[in-house]
């Protein structure tokens, strides 16, 4: 059931400011180790994108170090770039593999992932919709991009939106392109969770790293509502923990 049909109320948010990205990302790490611990069987939204990437090497070695298992952990990712196969290093999908999942002994029959090779996308969305939906997740893991989008949801999407194909933007073009593996150009479309997806999260945890975020900070965290600042929307939700280094929060 949507709860969030409109924008009702911006709520205050919680934000903590650690000096460095290390620490920003150990203080992630430690809540979803923490959230883990408490419910082995729990359901976590997962992020890509190079913010999350010193998150996924705490729990590996968390893992590795058998202070927590994350075998009964259900996962759910955000989003994944059309066309792509599974196995092609530049998916999503891999990244999840190659970052955490193999690492950390998840196990594959829990893993929920958007094939981006399907022939049929509208079909493959249409599956992640109701997947998505069926399964709330405990703790989504987001990072933001600089133009505020979280998952692929560019500026413009609806506060009332679910997992859809999507057109990337212009900036999201050019700031992935310096994350390619083998790929020369990044794909121009893609599946994402929708905005309304990701707000029925039981607990949201926002992690930026780095001054190129500082702006799309500042406007997530403004008190303004708007969908020309998705990352804004997560005002509405009563349950959003802000992780920021010095670098992101420089504009506060
Ligand atoms: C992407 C992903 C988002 C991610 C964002 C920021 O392309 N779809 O889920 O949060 O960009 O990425 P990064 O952490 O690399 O800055």
């Amino acid at each position: 059931m949507d709860h969030h049909p409109r924008i009702a109320s911006a709520r205050a948010a919680k934000i903590t400011i650690l000096p460095t990205a290390e620490e920003a990302s150990q203080f992630v790490a430690e809540r979803l180790v923490t959230l883990v611990q408490a419910n082995p069987t729990c359901r976590l939204g997962l992020a890509t994108g190079q913010t999350p990437r010193r998150v996924y090497a705490k729990l590996v070695a968390a893992a590795q170090d058998e202070k927590v298992s994350f075998a009964k952990v259900e996962t759910i990712n955000l989003d994944e770039y059309c066309g792509l196969e599974q196995s092609h290093p530049d998916s999503f999908a891999a990244y999840m593999h190659r970052e955490l999942f193999s690492g950390a002994s998840f196990d594959t029959s829990k893993i929920n992932l958007i094939d981006g090779a399907a022939k049929d996308e509208t079909a493959e969305a249409a599956r992640y919709a109701a997947l998505v939906r069926s399964r709330p997740v405990d703790l989504q893991l987001l990072g933001i991009g600089t133009n505020g989008h979280i998952g692929f949801n560019e500026p413009g999407s609806p506060v009332t939106s679910r997992v859809r194909i999507v057109e990337l933007s212009p900036e999201t073009l050019v700031v992935n392109q310096q994350t390619l593996l083998q790929l020369d150009r990044v794909p121009t479309r893609a599946i994402t969770m929708g905005i309304a997806d990701i707000i029925d999260a039981r607990e949201i945890v926002v992690l930026a790293t780095g001054a190129a975020k500082a702006e799309a900070i500042r406007k997530s965290l403004s008190g303004q509502l708007g969908e020309a600042c998705p990352a804004s929307l997560l005002q509405i939700h009563g349950n959003v923990h802000w992780v920021l280094d010095k670098g992101a929060a420089q504009l506060q």
